[in-house]
This record gives structure tokens, C-alpha cells and sequence, in this order.
């Protein structure tokens, strides 16, 4: 799928605290007919770190509503800098966003549907949750969270579904066990999954485990989350004396073009694999954020996702473009 991006101007309208770490935005372009838009759609947000105008992805919250696109922002202890300048938004901001586009294809017809949220990935999921409870669908959500302080929407939800809401607080001792969890349910099971890659790579495993089919197994995550913490980390190029130093706050693929060794890209989330470049050596580790190569391809570190995968150490690449300067 191409990503079409028509960039949009908007005003920040509201924003409410969610909980104390989660802050909702809700955003209304300038030109807005409240169009209904698919289970699991995000927009792009023009954001400004460190003077660089850079792009961030936000899943849109709930089903569409004439008051404009609701998301919701979990201040990130190690942002690259996308969620600070979210945080520091007050209503009136003017911005640019992308209108709604959805990777995450559901059908309606199953018996059954099993949602899984970690975290922030609750965003994604509460649009749908409305879905299904709407059409009566036999749904059940499970909400991973720290704590229910740190939960979002959990009245919301609660509403909505019932007793069909099972909150796994780690606090309260209440882990998600997800190979109990996929192994109780019936075949033909549609479920969601938004969460963190970590939590995302462990349902994967306890899907095929339990004996369901991949293609049931429909998922988000968060561009920015790996298993390594952010942090700087350099790039050799292949057959040149250039190294660069990717900070913690940008892509490697925004470091790469700037420099002129240019990448093609498309949905900067880390999902279409465009702008997937080889890895000649790694002195240090690949932290593989994206849900676009699997297991085995991420293993042999063979390829990187420049938009969303970072590293810890140096890693030299070849683009196969070469910078007009060099
Ligand atoms: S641009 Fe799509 S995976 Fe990087």
C-alpha cells in the first residue's frame, strides 16, 4: 500500500490528562467533514525537535466524531523528542497533520474477537472496541498496564464492554499470560494487538504456539519502541570514510538523506520495509523496531528499517547511493 501524505493545517482544540503520564489532543482541521474512517487509522503530526521539522504517527482514538481526530500522547521518558513537543502544546496551536490512514485491515464477519492492549497501545484499540460492541460482536479486551493510575479510557471501556474489560495490572499482581490467553481461545478468533515490540514479539510467539493462523493475528506497535534504550549510535558507509552519528532525538533515515545518501521511505512506522538498506557489520547491536521483516530476517541483522530501527554502538550500511559530495 503507498502512503498518500496531504498534509492538512489543524488547530489544537483541547487537551485533557488522561492520567498522569498520558495527555489527550484533540485536533480539528481547518477543513473537516467528519468522514468516517477505518478501525485502527492514524494521522501524521508535523512536529519540530531540535529546530528539524520531523514527522510523527499517532493512532486516532475511537471511531470518528464531529468534533475532529482525538489523540493521545504518553509523555516518553526516552522520546526522541516527538512526545515533549507534543506535552508543550496548548489548545490554540496551530498544526499539520495527514488525514487518516489505516494499515490494520478487520474483518467483521468472526465469532470471536480478542483485543490486546499494552500501555499507550490502548489507542488504537478503543475505536475498536466501539466497533464491536456496536455491532455486538463477542469481544473481549485485554488492557495491560502498569497500574490503573497509569491506565487510559478504563471508564470509557468499562462502559462500553462490561465485565468483557480485563485490566492485567502488573501492580495489583495481574500479568497477562499470553499463551493461557491464545490457548483458551476458539480458532477463527480474530485479535488485535497494539503494544510495545517487546510485549508484540511475545504475542507473536504464543499466537503460532497456540496453534493460530499469522494472518489472525492483526497488529500495531509504537514506532519508537525497541528493547534498547534511545540513544545516539554511529553509521559507517560502506567503501567510504563517512561515519555519521545518529542522535538520539532523529531517524536514521532522516540523518541519511540530510546527508545526502538518500533512502526512499514511505510509512515511517517501520510496517512497508521501503526504506529497508543493508548492514555490512555491527560493532554493537541492532535494536529491530520494525514489525515489517521477521524474526529470522531481524536476527541475521542483514537489513535495517532506517525509519524506526536504531542501534547501540556502530553499524556500517551500504545505501547504494552514494552522497553527491563523496
Ligand atoms: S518507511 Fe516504511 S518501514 Fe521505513
Amino acid at each position: 500500500m503507498r502512503f498518500v501524505e496531504t498534509w492538512i493545517p489543524a488547530t489544537l482544540v483541547a487537551t485533557r490528562d488522561l492520567s498522569p503520564g498520558i495527555r489527550e489532543f484533540l485536533i480539528l482541521p481547518d477543513q473537516f467533514d467528519g468522514t468516517a474512517y477505518p478501525v485502527g487509522s492514524h494521522i501524521n503530526v508535523s512536529v519540530a525537535i531540535a529546530g528539524q521539522p520531523e514527522t510523527r504517527s499517532y493512532s486516532l482514538v475511537g471511531e470518528a466524531s464531529s468534533q475532529g481526530f482525538k489523540i493521545a500522547v504518553r509523555r516518553a521518558e526516552d522520546s526522541r523528542g516527538g512526545s515533549r513537543y507534543m506535552w508543550q502544546l496548548a489548545a490554540g496551536a496551530r498544526l499539520d497533520i495527514t488525514r487518516p490512514a489505516s494499515l490494520v485491515a478487520v474483518d467483521w464477519e468472526r465469532d470471536n474477537y480478542c483485543l490486546i492492549a499494552g500501555g499507550i497501545g490502548i489507542t488504537p484499540i478503543v475505536g475498536a472496541a466501539q466497533a464491536l460492541a456496536r455491532r455486538g460482536a463477542n469481544v473481549t479486551l485485554h488492557y495491560a498496564v502498569r497500574s490503573r493510575a497509569d491506565a487510559a479510557y478504563l471508564d470509557e471501556l468499562a462502559d462500553m464492554l462490561g465485565d468483557r474489560l480485563v485490566v492485567h495490572a502488573s501492580d495489583e499482581g495481574g500479568r497477562l499470560d499470553l499463551d493461557a490467553l491464545f490457548a483458551s481461545l476458539p480458532k477463527g478468533t480474530l485479535t488485535l494487538f497494539c503494544g510495545p515490540m517487546r510485549m508484540l514479539d511475545a504475542a507473536r510467539h504464543a499466537w503460532i504456539g497456540a496453534g493460530h493462523p499469522l494472518s489472525d493475528l492483526r497488529y500495531e506497535t509504537f514506532g519508537s519502541s525497541g528493547t534498547l534504550p534511545t540513544e545516539a549510535f554511529r553509521v559507517r558507509l560502506k567503501d567510504s570514510d563517512v561515519e555519521l552519528e545518529i542522535p538520539r532525538e532523529r531517524s536514521m533515515l532522516d540523518v541519511l538523506n540530510a546527508s545526502g545518501f538518500e533512502v526512499i521511505s514511505d510509512c515511517k512506522r517501520g510496517e512497508c520495509g521501503l526504506c529497508a538498506i543493508d548492514v555490512v557489520a555491527v560493532e554493537g547491536e541492532i535494536d529491530h523496531r520494525d514489525v515489517f521483516f521477521s524474526e529470522h530476517q531481524k536476527h541475521s541483522n542483514a537489513k535495517i528499517c532506517t525509519c524506526v530501527s536504531r542501534a547501540r554502538g556502530t553499524i556500517t550500511v551500504d545505501t547504494l547511493l552514494r552522497a553527491d559530495a563523496v
